[in-house]
């Protein structure tokens, strides 16, 4: 059994204006069990030494060497066009062959994938390795007799079925790029995405479940199609998968000549193979759209060699899967979550990984402690905001269930330490280890996590730096503050990793300026130590070296650890006819970690009306998805703004949390900053909406927000 150590607490310190104020208890540390030591892939601290930075780039040999390649690399790292590194070059390998024929001869049986339908009468599939090596070699020669070829992308908007990892891995085959559009995204979305790649190839699904309901997400596809369209990208082919082949369960027409069943066409492809295409290690494997401070989503680019060997060894050695685990990742393969660790990494270690199509609490909050105890999970993978929400509704469901996880993750967001110790006691019921593990999109896979037989766990925390990878929290000045010092920066790491996105697509510069530029001092340097990767959130190091990862320093807000930007959000509610001005906001949430409010002023001649609110909130369910609804449009008479005409977003970012608003000597209309605050917190106050009191780190994320 795990042993609680007492810890001790933190200093309290003064902040400057570069540095964001933490004052927070220092929390008490859980060792892993013995059973756990005993049995992990990393247990010799050794391993902590080899990848130390004498002994980089080469250590990372050790995650390549995991992979099987048709030719070996012989260069481990080339910095001669920094920040565009390329990882073990002259190695050709193919990311299909790697995660599926190559288990063939042991495991051809075993289950690769256990697919959980949301309705609990539907019986779940198990997709033996031999049956997912048929089906994605039909649906690779289907594709490559439409045309599809190495370098092209293809663009993918489906719900969490195993048709997806089979669409993945069949593009993989032929060396396509694929981008995968997280299903809840609108087809407004997906079209954008399909724009931006110059996808001609439209892959999505008829129906899927979603709380009970069998959602009609064909209809996307026309939107997407259109939106497309009208940024000069025509999609000349739609595949449609359907839910139950032979049964088309969308009431959309399908448009004759562009609209293909998927299940119709492979009747054709019977038995097909398709010999996987031998890449270049630098070769795109695939691109994943996410939000920044511009309007327009970047397309993190990740390579075949690097990128997979990253998520198979960050895999083996942080989720400790072994071949007999069954691993179960209940994040969304729409986003990078479900890429590395869903599909990629566990695939490539040849484990059986579970994909279950629907919400964690349907129809009930015991539902994902039942699925555990039917297929015997052993690794468990979720989020703070699923973690949050199951405590929520279902506090004494895990102890009703028979199930025992031997580790868990926690991913995407800070994590309160009372909900990791309910995660910890009552659903690993004290037995099983967590990895608390922070990354991005652009990061491929973890770099800020403990070795969980080698690091204790401490609640809150994500642990030190993943191997290989050196991270430090600097000022705005670039320089270093120290761990141990009580004061927040810049998180950023000093070096590359073979997981870490390429480039942007079809922004290169946009790569150099979001991620390198701000400690880059010389641009021309091909050295890796003059390239700091600034990754947009603000940290703190404890003593002990362990970061505590506090939220994003940029304009992103992260609701239930899906990143949205908020000039997307704002452009579209400008977008609506009545709106002069937008401004969106965090608010603090205790189940979704961060929900956003929206205030927009009108334009002259309109007043307030819930029409105008309707409008606004269908415009951001149009463009983005259900995911961004705002919890609540604030029509104000005007926006708080400084005297250059700036809005003062962290003023009303304060008002929706009931925070204090601060200096507000400057602004060039301080009387307004009062009356919004009396009718934002009057009506919250009688729809029962006060929040509970902010921490000191919320309180200094409000503050900070929107200060750029
Ligand atoms: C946040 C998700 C605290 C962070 C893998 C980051 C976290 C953003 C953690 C990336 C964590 C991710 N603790 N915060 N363990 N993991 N984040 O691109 O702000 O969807 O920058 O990738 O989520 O979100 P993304």
């Amino acid at each position: 059994m795990a042993e609680e150590v007492q810890g001790q607490a933190a200093e309290a310190s003064e902040s400057s204006e570069a540095t964001i104020a933490v004052h927070w208890r220092e929390e008490g540390y859980y060792t892993p069990p013995p059973k756990f030591i005993g049995q992990a892939n990393a247990s010799d601290p050794a391993i902590v030494d080899r990848f130390s930075e004498e002994n980089f780039p080469e250590c990372f040999k050790e995650y390549a060497d995991l992979l099987s390649w048709d030719h070996y690399w012989h260069t481990t790292l080339d910095t001669s066009n920094a920040p565009f590194w390329r990882w073990f070059v002259g190695g050709k390998l193919n990311a299909s062959y790697n995660c599926v024929d190559r288990h063939l001869a042991r495991d051809r049986n075993k289950a690769a994938l256990i697919f959980v339908p949301e309705p609990e009468g539907e019986a779940h599939a198990a997709i033996t390795y031999q049956e997912l090596y048929r089906r994605v070699n039909e649906f690779a020669s289907l594709l490559r007799d439409l045309g599809v070829q190495a370098g092209d992308r293809v663009t993918l908007h489906m719900p969490m079925v195993p048709e997806l990892p089979v669409t993945m891995l069949a593009c993989a085959r032929l060396g396509a790029v694929h981008s995968q559009v997280f299903a809840g995204f609108s087809g407004g979305a997906a079209g954008h995405r399909i724009a931006d790649s110059g996808s001609k190839i439209l892959i999505t699904m008829d129906s899927y479940y979603r709380s009970g309901d069998l959602l009609d997400h064909k209809v996307k596809a026309d939107e997407a199609v259109e939106a497309a369209r009208k940024e000069g990208q025509e999609v000349e082919k739609v595949l449609v998968w359907r839910r139950y082949p032979g049964q088309y369960s969308s009431k959309t027409a399908m448009v004759e000549g562009r609209d293909f069943f998927v299940d119709e066409l492979l009747a054709g492809h019977h038995g097909a193979v398709v010999a996987p295409v031998s890449l270049p290690a630098e070769a795109p494997l695939f691109l994943m759209y996410t939000s920044g401070t511009t309007g327009r989503p970047k397309g993190a680019q990740h390579s075949i060699g690097g990128y997979l060997a990253y998520v198979t060894g960050t895999s083996k050695y942080y989720q400790d899967i072994h071949p007999e685990d069954t691993y179960w990742c209940m994040a969304d393969i729409g986003w990078i979550t479900g890429h590395s660790y869903i599909v990629y990494g566990p695939l490539s270690l040849g484990t059986t990984s579970v994909i279950y199509e629907g919400t964690p609490n349907y129809p009930d909050a015991g539902r994902p402690w039942r699925i555990a105890q039917q297929l015997g999970v052993t690794i468990f993978h979720t989020s703070p905001t699923a973690i949050r929400m199951l405590r929520k509704v279902g506090p004494d469901q895990p102890a009703r269930y028979d199930y025992h996880f031997k580790h868990m993750t926690t991913v995407g967001e800070p994590i309160e330490p009372e909900v990791y110790r309910w995660y910890y006691e009552t659903v690993g019921k004290g037995e099983a280890v967590i990895v608390d593990t922070w990354w991005q999109t652009e990061t491929g896979g973890f770099i800020g996590t403990g070795l969980p037989a080698i690091n204790p766990m401490k609640p809150g925390s994500c642990g030190p730096a993943a191997l290989g990878v050196y991270l430090e929290i600097l000022d705005e000045n670039g320089d270093p503050i120290p761990r141990g010092s009580g004061k927040a920066g810049n998180i950023t790491a000093r070096n590359p990793w073979p997981g870490i996105m390429q480039t942007i697509w079809g922004q290169p510069e946009r790569f150099v300026s979001t991620y390198y530029a701000k400690y880059n001092k010389d641009p021309d340097s091909k050295d890796w130590r003059d390239w700091p990767y600034f990754a947009g959130d603000g940290a703190v190091q404890a003593p002990d070296g362990y970061f505590r990862i506090l939220g994003r320093v940029d304009d992103v807000i992260n609701v239930a650890g899906h990143r949205l930007g908020t000039k997307e959000l704002e452009s579209s509610a400008l977008a609506v006819q009545e709106v002069a001005e937008a401004a969106a906001v965090p608010v603090i949430d205790d189940v979704r970690g961060r929900v956003v409010e929206m205030y927009v002023s009108l334009k002259p001649g309109y007043s307030a009306s819930a029409e105008i609110e309707a409008k606004v909130k269908t415009a951001i369910e149009t463009d983005i998805g259900k995911i961004a609804r705002p919890k609540n449009i604030w029509i104000v008479p005007d926006m708080p703004k400084t005297r250059s005409g700036k809005i003062m977003r962290r003023v009303i970012a304060a008002t929706s949390n009931f925070a204090d608003v601060g200096d507000i000597t400057t602004l060039a209309n301080p009387e307004v900053v009062e009356q919004i605050r009396h009718q934002v917190q009057a009506a919250k106050v009688s729809r029962g909406e006060v929040p509970r009191e902010l921490t000191e780190a919320e309180e200094a994320e409000i503050k900070a927000f929107g200060s750029e």
